[in-house]
């Protein structure tokens, strides 16, 4: 089954053609980056003006790389959510657009359960599973009976782990987005300002980062006031030895609490490198799966593999040509 997959829900527009939710005929991602780091972070009007300047370019560019006959596509996959809503809306127009036009079936999967996919890429998911979901706006506990079966065991009270990054990484005058820089500098410092670490109640599966987050600003802003130097190294490496430890004591607990055969860690923060040495050895005794760098962070490669498992249990929209045709519900 060969997949058209679209994702556009922040700054990144990219299109794949994916078959049997494992071969990756083509995979173009256009970063917008480098526009949204001028200002501190993502735009979203100037991201949805940006994925409408592109996305032609990119659709054609993934049709042509994949060396795929339009006729030999049989489905069409787009993220309808969570995101940014500007942005959404013009990758949802395009595949709708596309099926339309070329009378194909739609698909509207969830960015989130795309994310979760995007592990299954390179690898096979062993059920029970549980999932650690790690983003810009998400960080999330999931347990997984069986595809496509979503249990949410916890998630952030306030901020999300790579929000946290990134404001962490704001205060310290550091560029947009956070993430890995703090994760480079980290590996560079030591965990030498001994920050809290926000359990909450060590057996719950709920998260809060606006508290280390706090912890960090108040710091850098007393220094400042003292005219005493931040090591910006060390407050790095500890920042981020405080996420990981809870985030890494979470998972274990949860993992074997619900006797899990794997664990799969995803989302943009499971780019950290601190992250992907780190929960190998310490739960050792546990089946971990990570997608490669180029599937942690937005892309449609894994919004194909997520559209392969979703269509054999849902199906998908029938196409106007094909008689009927729904519009897709855009998810919060
Ligand atoms: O999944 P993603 O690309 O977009 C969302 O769905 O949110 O995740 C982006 C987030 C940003 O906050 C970014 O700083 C963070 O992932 N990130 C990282 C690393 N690479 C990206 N955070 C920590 N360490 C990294 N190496
Ligand atoms: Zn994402």
């Amino acid at each position: 089954m060969i997949i058209l997959a679209v994702e556009s829900s922040c700054d990144e527009t990219s299109v794949a053609l994916v078959k049997d939710g494992k071969e990756i005929l083509s995979h173009v991602v256009l970063s917008q980056m480098d526009i949204h780091a001028i200002y501190g972070g993502v735009v979203p009007e100037i991201a949805s003006r940006n994925h409408i300047v592109h996305m032609t370019r990119v659709f054609e560019q993934a049709l042509l790389e994949s060396k795929t006959d339009i006729k030999d596509i049989d489905l069409v996959a787009v993220t309808k959510g969570p995101g940014l809503i500007g942005s959404l809306l013009v990758g949802i127009n395009a595949a709708t657009t596309f099926a339309f036009a070329h009378g194909k079936p739609l698909i509207g999967v969830n960015h989130l359960i795309g994310h979760i996919y995007g592990a299954s890429i390179e690898n096979e998911i062993k059920f029970p599973a549980l999932a650690l979901l790690v983003s810009g706006g998400h960080t999330e506990l999931i347990y997984m009976k069986e595809h496509m079966d979503f249990k949410l065991l916890g998630t952030t009270m306030d901020d999300a782990v790579g929000e946290a990054y990134d404001k962490v990484a704001r205060t310290l005058g550091l560029p947009y987005p956070g993430g890995p820089v703090v994760d480079k500098l980290a590996a560079l410092g030591t965990d030498t300002y001994h920050l809290p670490r926000p359990y909450l109640d060590k057996t719950a599966y709920n998260f809060s980062f606006s508290g280390l987050k706090s912890a960090v600003i108040n710091l850098v802003h007393n220094a400042e006031q003292r005219d005493e130097e931040i090591r910006v190294n060390d407050m790095c490496a500890s920042f981020q030895a405080s996420v990981l430890d809870v985030l890494i004591d979470k998972t274990r607990h949860a993992a074997n609490e619900l006797d899990v055969k794997q664990i799969i860690v995803a989302g943009g923060v499971a780019a950290n490198r601190g992250l992907r040495n780190r929960i190998f050895n310490e739960i050792p005794d546990k089946d971990i799966i990570i997608p490669s760098m180029k599937y942690c962070t937005d892309n449609a490669a894994m919004i194909g593999a997520a559209a392969y498992y979703q269509y054999q249990k849902e199906g998908a929209l029938p196409n106007y040509l094909l008689g009927g045709y729904s519009t897709l519900n855009i998810e919060d």
